[in-house]
C-alpha cells in the first residue's frame, strides 16, 4: 500500500475538552513512510501529550495556520465532528473544497448533525464516519466504536472507585476485615466486559447481566457472577446476534428482576444498549432510592439516552445519596491511550481506503460502503438519510 502523492491533514480538535487527536507520532511515522505527506496544527497533540516536535522528528510538517493546513491537505483526519473556529470567524466545513475527504466520527443519523452533513454534501466534500465501521473480523482493526468503549468500561470503573466511600477491594485489617465492594454491570458488551474486568482487577466482587447468551458467557469469563434475566433468546436476539429492543413487558420483569441486585450494589456500571436505538431504562428512581447512601451509578450509554431514569446528560448529580454520572466523552478523559488506539483505527481505516496510491470509493467493500456519509454533492448514508426523513417536519 502506497500513500504516495496524498497530503494529509492532522486537526487539533477545537471541541470543549476533546484532548484527543487522530494521528499520533508513531502513525505519522507509518504515513511518511508509506510515501505520504502530513500536514500537524501546532498543539494538536498537546492534549494527548505529543509534542509539535515529536510530530516533526516523525516527518511531519507542523502549520499553525489551520486554514492553510485545509487548503493543503486531500485527506482531514479527525477525531470528532468540524467545528466552528471562532478564531477565524469561519467554520471547519467552510475551510474545505469539492473533492477533499474527512474521515472522523460523524454521528451521521443524530438530529444534531444533521445540518453539518447537508453542509458537507453541498461543499461536496467525501466524507467518511469511523461510527459506521462493521463489526466485522476484518474491520476490527479499524472499529474506533469498540476501542472508545474499551476505555469508557475502564474509566468508568475508576471513576466510581474514586467516589466510592469504600474500599474496592476485601482489606484485612487489625480491627477487622474489610468486605470487598459489590459492582454490578449491566450489558455486557464491549463497555460492560472492560468494566467488568477493570473491577475484578481492583478486588471487588462483580455481578452482570446481559440479554443475550454469548455476552454472558464472556462476563463469566472474566469473572462475574450472572444474573439469570430469564428472557429467552428469541425475544431478546435478533438478526445478527445483536440485542432486540425488549417489548414493555419483559423490560418491566428484567428490572424487577435486577431491582434486588441494584439495592445491594455499591456501584452500578451502566453499558446496556441496542445498536441504532435508544437506550432501554433500567434502573428506576424507586431503584436508586433503594441503594445504600454512598453508592454511584455510571450511566455509559448517556449518549443514547442512558439506562437510569435520573441520569443527566453530561452532569453528575447526587439523589437520594447516591452519586450519578451521566459523563459524556468519557474516553477523552483517557487521552493518550484513547489517542493511541484511536489514531491506529484510523490508519488502517485509511489504508483500506488507499488503492494506488488514490482514495478509492470502493463500494462493493463493506467497510466503505456503510462509512461513505457525503460523496459528489450528496449524502448517501443509509442511517443519516433515514433519520433525516424521520425527522423532516421537526
Ligand atoms: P455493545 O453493543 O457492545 O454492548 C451493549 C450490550 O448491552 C450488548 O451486549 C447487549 O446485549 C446489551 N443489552 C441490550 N439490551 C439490554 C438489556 N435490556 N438488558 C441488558 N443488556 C442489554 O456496546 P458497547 O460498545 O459496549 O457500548 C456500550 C455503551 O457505551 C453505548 O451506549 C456507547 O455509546 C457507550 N459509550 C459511552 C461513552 C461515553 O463517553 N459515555 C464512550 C464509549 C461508549
Amino acid at each position: 500500500m502506497s500513500f504516495q502523492g496524498l497530503t494529509f491533514g492532522v486537526v487539533r480538535e477545537v471541541m470543549q475538552a476533546e484532548r484527543r487527536v487522530a494521528a499520533t507520532p508513531a502513525t505519522v511515522k507509518k504515513m511518511v513512510s508509506a510515501g505520504g505527506h502530513v500536514l500537524v496544527e501546532a498543539g494538536a497533540g498537546v492534549g494527548s501529550h505529543f509534542s509539535d516536535a515529536e510530530y516533526e522528528a516523525a516527518g511531519a510538517k507542523v502549520l499553525a495556520d489551520v486554514e492553510a493546513l485545509f487548503a493543503q491537505a486531500d485527506v482531514i483526519l479527525k477525531v470528532k465532528e468540524p467545528q466552528p473556529r471562532p478564531s477565524h470567524q469561519k467554520h471547519e466545513v467552510d475551510m474545505m473544497r469539492a473533492g477533499q475527504c474527512l474521515v472522523t466520527f460523524l454521528h451521521p443519523a443524530s438530529p444534531d448533525n444533521h445540518e453539518l452533513i447537508r453542509n458537507l454534501a453541498a461543499r461536496g466534500v467525501v466524507s467518511f464516519t469511523l461510527d459506521s465501521v462493521p463489526r466485522t473480523s476484518r474491520a476490527q482493526s479499524m472499529d474506533a466504536l469498540t476501542s472508545m468503549s474499551t476505555v469508557a468500561g475502564y474509566k468508568a470503573v475508576l471513576m466510581a472507585a474514586d467516589r466510592l466511600p469504600k474500599f474496592m477491594p476485601m482489606v484485612g485489617t487489625a480491627v477487622g476485615t474489610l468486605p470487598p465492594a459489590k459492582v454490578l454491570v449491566l450489558g455486557a458488551g464491549v463497555a460492560g466486559l472492560q468494566a467488568i474486568a477493570t473491577a475484578r482487577r481492583l478486588g471487588a466482587v462483580v455481578q452482570a447481566a446481559d440479554v443475550r447468551e454469548e455476552a454472558s458467557t464472556h462476563a463469566k469469563s472474566v469473572g462475574a457472577k450472572l444474573i439469570d434475566l430469564q428472557i429467552p433468546a428469541e425475544v431478546a436476539v435478533g438478526e445478527g446476534g445483536y440485542a432486540r429492543t425488549l417489548p414493555d413487558e419483559w423490560l418491566e420483569r428484567e428490572r424487577i428482576i435486577l431491582a434486588e441486585h441494584v439495592a445491594q450494589a455499591d456501584l452500578v456500571i451502566t453499558t446496556a444498549l441496542v445498536p441504532g436505538r435508544e437506550a432501554p431504562m433500567l434502573v428506576t428512581e424507586a431503584m436508586v432510592e433503594s441503594m445504600v447512601s454512598g453508592s454511584v451509578i455510571v450511566d455509559i450509554s448517556i449518549d443514547q439516552g442512558g439506562n437510569c431514569e435520573v441520569t443527566e446528560p453530561g452532569k453528575i448529580i447526587e439523589r437520594h445519596g447516591v452519586s450519578i454520572y451521566g459523563t459524556k466523552n468519557i474516553p477523552g478523559m483517557l487521552p493518550t491511550s484513547s489517542t493511541w488506539m484511536f489514531a491506529n483505527n484510523i490508519y488502517n481505516y485509511v489504508a483500506n481506503l488507499v488503492r494506488n496510491g488514490r482514495i478509492e470509493l470502493d463500494t462493493t467493500d463493506d467497510i466503505v460502503l456503510s462509512s461513505l456519509v457525503t460523496r459528489d454533492g450528496r449524502i448517501v448514508h443509509a442511517g443519516a438519510l433515514e433519520a433525516m426523513e424521520r425527522h423532516k417536519d421537526d
